[in-house]
């Protein structure tokens, strides 16, 4: 922008009241025109008579005001729609400077922001210069922003006022953002002031980079719906403007065969920097004739455990279009929509002692045990009293106190104080598991949000599954604690296994695969609106047909990759 210190050029009297933008600049100019080429059309219904001739009347037709530099007008000036390129016509035309006792406000606004410096005087002091303008042989005036000045043709000074910004503004030429990026300085020792006193407004720096995104698409079924999930990414990618740093490493068998070890130390780097691992499936019959030590330690239980990953989220609901493949009947799972809260990092699948041991007789003795911490269940019932805030407000926490009074009776305890103290909103309810795992094929409707630990919410969310139709559906996320840059880790996983007498066939289900995405993009890309498309188009593309073979009910099936075709269809057909 143009710095405006001093200016001298002839002044032009404009003495008509409420001149309109749009007369200043017509409209009809304005499509295809660009700025610098609007001075021939400034005023040009005044310049112009109806036969195309010039106006002489017309003050800037005359030879003394042709080049006018300022212009004194009426009341009002720049009134009306009040675009920019009003402020940009005038000074294609040669005006840097207009001297009125009133302006619209929002031309008197892009005045500023454009290099034009517009003075508001009183209409006594207007009508003055104006006199002054259109009497004097030369006419010409200066006026200085830095005296705030202006030197009428006859010699005389006339003062104005002006808003120091507006002022300092025009003099550096800077528009209003050149204005605040010059705070720059101040707006940093603010922040870090502020940051300081008040850290819980302030996202974490971290938060603002592209999330880390790593597939691990594992073994037997793993890779072939993993692939399906890709396609869906990058459909975000290409259709969405998703951005993430999207990686992949080989995990289980291919590793072995690529590197002899299940999982790489590289591989393992790779899975402690990302903020999402996208997982297939692990295990596989070949698994048996490797050497015990490759083996010995479960890779995908090991990531639970060492990110902490002690969220376990796993929703179940039921697809109308399928209500007739499931095997309970279509009265008996209508209008199931609920989560299985699981706790997913304690219990008898960590727990200490165990291990198997030869005894006297020379038989064998084998011991696992479950343990769980005060802090392990409060941190789960949290996540789940949480959930149900935002879904139905109801709990029901599952246990088996009865039996096992001392772990069960902890959980039972804990649950409730927490309900009590924090969350009395929330509907809490308790259930042995025994009479969880009837209920649920009884009257699955019944449950919102289910809360349990790790063995039994496994055992229970294998039995909801066929709620959904198939365990080839269901998806699930696992979330760890927030970590010091504010994110929650995440792992998300179809809940079915490697399946590995279908692997390879390609006709294996990917949904459960294409839902956990669903689930990465709500729980850590922060995209809830494109989770729920993304739903909505694995329910349409059922509706319309599609069905693997888990899910035909001896019908037509179709192949993983159909599956994923038919849902890419429908993604095109959301909004
Ligand atoms: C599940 C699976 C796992 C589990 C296995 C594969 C370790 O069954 O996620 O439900 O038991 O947790
Ligand atoms: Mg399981």
């Amino acid at each position: 922008m143009e710095k405006f210190i001093r200016l001298t050029g002839a002044a032009a009297p404009l003495m008509r009241n409420n001149v309109d933008t749009d007369v200043v600049i017509p409209i009809r100019r304005l499509i295809g025109a660009q700025r610098g080429t609007l001075g021939r059309y400034c005023f040009e219904a005044w310049r112009y008579r109806a036969d195309g001739s010039e106006d002489p009347e017309f003050p800037l037709n005359q030879p003394r005001w042709r080049s006018a530099r300022i212009l004194v007008a009426g009341d009002n000036f720049g009134c009306g729609s009040s675009r920019e390129a009003a402020v940009w016509a005038l000074q294609d035309f040669g005006i840097r400077c207009v001297i009125a006792p009133s302006f619209g406000d929002i031309f008197f606004n892009n005045c500023v922001q454009n290099g034009v410096l517009a003075i508001r005087l009183p209409m006594p002091a207007v009508q003055r210069l104006a006199e002054e303008a259109a009497r004097a042989d030369a006419p010409d005036m200066t006026v200085d922003l830095e005296t705030q000045r202006i030197t009428a043709p006859s010699g005389a000074a006339v003062a104005f006022d002006i808003e120091p910004e507006r002022r300092q503004g025009l003099m550096e030429g800077l528009d209003q953002i050149g204005m605040t990026l010059k705070l720059d300085a101040e707006i940093r020792a603010f922040q870090q002031r502020d940051r300081s006193d008040r850290p819980w407004i302030y996202r974490p720096e971290e938060t603002e980079t592209v999330p880390r995104v790593l597939i691990l698409a594992g073994d037997g079924i793993g890779p072939e719906v993993l692939a399906q999930v890709r396609r869906i990414i990058d459909w975000f990618i290409a259709r969405r403007g998703l951005t993430v740093d999207l990686r992949e490493e080989a995990f289980g068998l291919s590793a072995w065969r690529a590197h002899g070890t299940l999982m790489r130390e590289e591989t393992w780097n790779e899975i402690l920097a990302a903020d999402v691992i996208l997982f297939g499936a692990i295990g596989s019959p070949e698994y048996a004739a490797l050497p015990a030590e490759a083996t010995r330690v479960d890779q995908l239980l090991r990531m639970r455990k060492e990110l902490d990953l002690y969220d376990n989220l796993r929703p179940v609901r039921t697809i109308e279009a399928l209500a007739s493949t499931s095997s309970l009947r279509p009265e008996v799972i209508k209008g199931c929509d609920m989560v299985i809260v699981r706790e997913l990092t304690g219990g008898i699948y960590f727990g200490e002692p165990r291990g198997v041991e030869r005894v006297a007789d020379g038989s064998e003795r084998a011991v696992n045990t479950c343990v769980y911490t005060t802090a392990e269940i409060v941190r789960i019932a949290r996540s789940a009293f949480a959930l149900a805030r935002v879904r139905s407000g109801r709990v029901c926490s599952v246990d088996k106190a009865n039996v096992l009074p001392e772990t069960g009776g902890l959980w039972r305890r804990t649950v409730q104080a927490l309900r009590d103290a924090e969350y009395p909103d929330v509907d809490l309810s308790h259930m042995y598991v025994d009479n969880c795992a009837m209920q649920l094929v009884r009257n699955p409707a019944q449950f919102d949000v289910m809360l349990t630990d790790n063995l039994f919410g496994d055992i229970l969310s294998d039995c909801a599954s066929m709620i959904a139709g198939s365990l080839g559906m269901l998806p699930s996320a696992s979330l760890g604690p927030p970590r010091a840059d504010g994110r929650r880790q995440a792992l998300y996983e179809p809940i079915h296994g490697s399946a590995p007498d279908i692997a390879g066939k390609g006709i294996a289900n990917p949904v459960g695969g294409i839902l956990s995405f669903a689930l990465c993009l709500r729980h850590s890309l922060g995209l809830p609106q494109e989770a729920a498309w993304l739903e909505q188009a694995v329910e349409r593309a059922i509706a319309d047909g599609a069905r693997t073979a888990d899910i035909a009910g001896g019908g037509v099936a179709c192949s993983t990759a159909e599956m994923g075709d038919a849902i890419l269809a429908a993604l095109e057909r959301s909004p």
